[in-house]
């Protein structure tokens, strides 16, 4: 599994599952117990999910079957905007991993700034003085955008690891991506599949025929070689499978920047300058 290195010296798979609109069932256990016996080594989580027991269920089990230890795995998490504020992260922090049934996650992550500046700045101050007890290994953010990481490097001490963004062709993100590669702080792709939309697309599927892979292939792939952190949803064991099948063949120039052309700021979730939750 290739892995992105942290400013820090952290390491972390680059690609992963996620499990965002996921029923707290054994859809939830199952496709992470698939993942992990498939090769998957993360797992993007969040409180707000609401599924967090069953996906802990499903590290448990796929921990067991696939015979590694639970530090072979790198688990993220997400503190809700519900939970914002400097004395709340702990509380936040807590609940998921008593949920995950965890003692330590890998990655904690604010999930959206939020439209207060200063409950955002406090929050991610309590993010510090929990990654200063060492509770957790690498703390981070959501759908910051360059604004909002500029404010919290005014006036906090502990850089981000990453941002998980929003991203795909049709959402490339360019400027926000050379900040966070002029920052070193890693960027992570959320919906990187665009929650199935951009599969239809001609110029992908064009591509995915050349190359003989699938279209979900060709926009993984085309994540791993931009260097973004990338977490495919899906609960359908060949798909989870064939998500992760990615690392046996490239794409060439040409096909990178003919993916990058399909660029249209298009979002299929909230704008993070207005979203409060
Ligand atoms: N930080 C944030 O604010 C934020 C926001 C949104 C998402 N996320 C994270 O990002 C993850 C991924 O985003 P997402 O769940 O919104 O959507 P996504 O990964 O872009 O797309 C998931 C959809 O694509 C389908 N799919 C997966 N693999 C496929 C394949 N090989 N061929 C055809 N269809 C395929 C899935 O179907 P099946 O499951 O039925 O197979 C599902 O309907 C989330 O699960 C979550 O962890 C974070």
């Amino acid at each position: 599994m290739k892995q992105v290195k942290f400013y820090n010296g952290q390491l972390m798979p680059q690609l992963g599952l996620g499990v965002f609109r996921v029923e707290n069932d054994n859809t939830a256990k199952d496709a992470v117990k698939h993942a992990i016996i498939s090769g998957y080594r993360s797992i993007d989580a969040a409180l707000v999910y609401g599924n967090e027991e069953m996906v802990g269920k499903g590290i448990a089990e796929g921990i067991a079957a696939a015979g590694i230890q639970r530090e072979d795995l790198f688990i993220t998490s997400k503190l809700w905007l519900d939970d914002f504020g400097y004395n709340q992260v702990v509380q936040g922090y807590e609940q998921s991993i008593t949920n995950l049934g965890l003692d330590y996650l890998d990655l904690y992550l604010m999930h959206w700034p939020g439209t207060n500046s200063t409950l955002m700045v406090e929050t991610w101050q309590g993010m510090e003085a929990l990654y200063q007890t060492k509770k957790v290994r690498n703390i981070g953010v959501s759908n910051f955008n360059i604004e909002h990481l500029e404010t919290l490097k005014a006036q906090t001490a502990i850089k981000p690891v990453i941002n998980q963004v929003e991203f795909h062709p049709y959402l490339t993100q360019a400027t926000l991506r050379d900040y966070l590669m002029q920052e070193d702080i890693r960027m992570e792709s959320w919906s990187p599949l665009m929650n199935g939309e951009i599969l239809q697309d001609e110029v992908v599927n064009t591509i995915a025929q050349q190359l003989g892979k699938s279209a979900a292939q060709i926009i993984i792939r085309w994540n791993i070689e931009h260097g973004v952190v990338t977490i495919p949803k899906s609960v359908t064991p060949t798909r989870i499978e064939e998500n992760l099948d990615v690392f046996n063949f490239e794409l060439s120039e040409e096909q990178m920047t003919a993916l990058d052309k399909l660029n249209q700021d298009k979002r299929i979730g909230p704008n993070p300058v207005a979203f409060n939750g």
